[in-house]
């Protein structure tokens, strides 16, 4: 890691791990774009830019500055001033007239990273010194009064590079950003393909590959939240860029409401990359004296495809984002009441799933929603956190401790940013929800969204969720959030602050969630929003684990999963085993598989225990102790993706191998049978050729079978033979099949 200023030539290089990203200084003035690739570690480089071939630069050209700004490589574009892509920046002034046109001042190059106030933000490591450099540009619009800093971080283990800036308004009169993006970045490309996440309420993150075409593509949100629809992420893949092989660069963004990800193909063959805020009603008052930060990009190059490009991002979120103690410990296998019950429970019923699933081995009962106020149905009394004794005599300390009795422990669902039309608190203070002056709010599920940018709302909310946590002995926290935005205003803010709501409302969740991790630091926190539509890197700030969709069905969850964690380390995907017929697709698979699948994730149960079968409640033990065995392998591990269901519409194959190769763990999925089939090829990744590994097919279904010499349990490979050669996996009999088979290194 490094970050080098060359004065002569007008260029910074920052160097991460293989990855080196370069930056110039044209004309004095103009930060651009060099180059963001394997280092290459040359000086000259400052050519990429082209600023030497027509049309100039402005101070050699004045007559064609347009040419140069509709042409250069900007590093964060403004508007207005002959640049006709798509801005960072766009400014308004007082009198009304727009545009923005940043001149580079100075430069400074620090030890560590700075904290971003108010946001997540990834970070080096308490105490460890070195472990991080950030560069920071100073540039100016000497018209407006406004100083912008481009601020740049590398960590020693990472090979990724963070970007965002700061809008300081030194001038004496307020300004107006109607665009505040984070970064941009402009690279040569012909010819390519643009990947991006995309779903739907339980469908989140498919992967979409689409070819990069002429003229702007781009995914966004201005829901209010990151979304279920989009995801806050893109990447272009070089031509035959695929899982191993190829180049990407890919940009990830720290935030958790309206997003624009973008990438704009230019006339003269380059690719403009754009991430921010979404600019749609979004509007800045930036006072005199006054500073806006923008949250931060993620940016990472890969030239071994996109599993190098995935295994980027899971040790920087692993190493520099999550904070929870939780992120490094086995978190405790749990059992969720809302498929079991839905909102009809009280004590002893959920008493009941405790002590079955306490028998079988499990850590944790969680009780789902519908445990205040008057909550049978989803359509009222949020906001009125108090607990219903009609359904929990003796309130919650009661229930909490008959469970922490049986050995368990105890957690509890929230859903604390909104308010229900019916409901103590909006007959109270209608004005603390979201809302437009003499427009019906429009509901969804029956419910508004509170105005989280009042800090008097901010205080209640908190004050509701930390008093219910106060009260009973609680270690976790399903922080849930079931609407998107309408009416997007807010009682509080003035006519020239309306277009900040969506912001301030994304800070006031930010500010709930920090203030119950510094009160509860043992508090096991799991964001959720209806499913997935708020899994992005800003929650994993404040929880190391997300519910990654309220789709559990194991065939289901296979895309979900590959897409989710194209980004994200496995032990941040909340995953459960759940009943059959499954509730959303009404899909029957086998309980084994339904385990197999959750092992890659989180791990949890979403049923009723009481009314498995004893053969189910057998294998329940069993997923219990291979939870235990495998987690820290799960959890730590580097993740491979063998082959996915979504391209090849037959089998799914993943891969975690520890980070000192010692041992591997392979789930297969067998979607659909085929006939007349033999045996399938996998060939493993990430293994030492030239070791030798130990098979063992996992699950008492393969004991069996192992005494009957049918299973690969006992036979030793060489890393190079599974890797190149592969190993023969038979076909399993039926549907939905699934295998997992462990190598330890002898
Ligand atoms: C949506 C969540 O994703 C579900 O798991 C469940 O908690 C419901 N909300 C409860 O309303």
């Amino acid at each position: 890691m490094g970050i080098g200023y060359l004065e002569k030539e007008g260029l910074f290089r920052l160097t991460a791990g293989d990855a080196e990203y370069v930056i110039g200084i044209a004309d004095g003035k103009y930060v651009g774009h060099v180059y963001f690739g394997r280092q290459i570690g040359d000086n000259r480089c400052g050519c990429l830019m082209r600023t030497e071939e027509a049309p100039f630069v402005p101070s050699k050209n004045l007559r064609e500055k347009c040419s140069f700004a509709d042409a250069f490589p900007a590093e964060y574009s403004t508007w207005g001033v002959g640049d006709y892509r798509d801005s960072c920046l766009n400014v308004r002034n007082e009198e009304g007239f727009r545009g923005c046109e940043l001149h580079y001042e100075g430069c400074r190059i620090l030890e560590g990273k700075p904290e971003l106030p108010g946001l997540p933000a990834t970070f080096c490591g308490e105490g460890e010194k070195g472990a991080g450099m950030t560069l920071e540009l100073d540039c100016r619009d000497k018209v407006l009064g406004l100083k912008v800093t481009l601020r740049y971080s590398v960590f020693a283990d990472s090979e990724a590079v963070i970007r965002s800036a700061s809008l300081v308004n030194e001038g004496e009169k307020s300004l107006y950003l109607e665009r505040a993006l984070s970064a941009c970045m402009d690279m040569d490309m012909e010819e390519g393909e643009l990947l991006t996440l995309a779903g739907s309420w339980a469908r989140e993150r498919h992967m979409v590959r689409r070819p990069l075409a002429f003229g702007k593509q781009l995914v966004s949100s201005f829901r209010g939240e990151s979304g279920h629809q989009d995801h806050p992420f893109l990447a272009v893949m070089g031509r035959n860029a695929g899982q191993d092989q190829g180049e990407v660069w890919a940009m990830h963004f720290v935030y958790s409401g309206n997003f624009v990800a973008e990438a704009e193909v230019s006339q003269f063959g380059s690719v403009r990359l754009l991430m921010g805020i979404h600019p749609e009603g979004f509007e800045w008052v930036l006072k005199p004296g006054e500073t806006f930060v923008t949250p931060e990009v993620v940016c990472v190059y890969s030239d071994e495809g996109l599993g190098k490009m995935s295994r980027i991002f899971h040790d920087l979120y692993r190493g520099h984002l999550i904070r929870s103690p939780y992120l490094h410990r086995k978190r405790p296998i749990l059992i969720n009441n809302w498929e079991a019950t839905y909102f009809d429970f009280d004590t002893e019923k959920l008493l009941e799933i405790a002590r079955e699933a306490k028998q079988r081995g499990i850590e944790m009962l969680v009780m789902d929603d519908g445990w205040f106020g008057d909550r049978n149905i989803d359509e009222g009394s949020l906001g009125d956190w108090e607990v219903n004794e009609k359904k929990l005599p003796g309130g919650l300390s009661y229930l909490a401790e008959q469970v922490r009795a049986l050995g368990m422990e105890f957690g509890i669902w929230f859903e604390p940013e909104m308010v229900s039309p019916d409901s103590k608190l909006y007959r109270a203070r209608p004005d603390w929800a979201i809302q437009i002056p003499g427009r019906e709010p429009v509901q969804s599920r029956a419910q508004y969204v509170l105005d989280l940018s009042r800090p008097e709302v901010v205080d209640y909310v908190y004050e509701s969720v930390a008093g219910i946590l106060r009260s009973a002995p609680i270690s976790y926290v399903k922080w849930d959030m079931n609407r998107q935005m309408t009416d997007v205003g807010s009682a509080c803010l003035g006519r020239e602050r309306q277009g900040e709501l969506f912001h301030r409302y994304v800070m006031g969740v930010y500010e709930l969630q920090e203030r119950l991790t510094r009160e509860f630091p043992e508090l096991l926190l799991e964001n959720c929003a209806s499913g997935g539509a708020r899994f992005d890197p800003g929650m994993l700030y404040y929880s190391p684990q997300i519910w990654c969709s309220d789709d559990t069905d194991a065939v289901e969850r296979l895309a979900i999963q590959e897409g989710t964690a194209l980004l994200y380390p496995l032990s941040t995907m909340g995953a459960h085993v759940s009943a059959c017929p499954n509730h959303i697709v009404g899909r029957v698979t086998p309980f084994r598989t339904r385990g197999h699948v959750a092992m890659a994730g989180t791990f949890g149960y979403e049923l009723d225990i009481t009314k498995l079968t004893e053969e189910e409640k057998r294998q329940v033990e069993e997923q219990v102790k291979m939870y235990h065995r495998f987690q820290p392998l799960v959890r730590e591990g580097d993740y491979y993706r063998i082959a996915s269901w979504g391209e090849n519409h037959k089998y799914d194959c993943w891969q975690v191998v520890s980070k000192d190769k010692r041992e591997a763990l392979m789930t297969y999925v067998q979607v659909l049978a085929e006939p007349n089939w033999h045996s399938r090829k996998l060939r493993l990744k990430g293994l030492d050729p030239e070791a030798e590994y130990w098979l063992e097919e996992i699950g008492p279904e393969a004991d069996r079978q192992a005494r009957e010499g049918k299973t690969m349990t006992g036979k030793v490979y060489k890393g190079a033979f599974l890797m190149y050669g592969g190993l023969l996996v038979p076909r399993m009999e039926g549907d939905f099949m699934s295998k997992m088979i462990h190598f330890t290194r002898m």
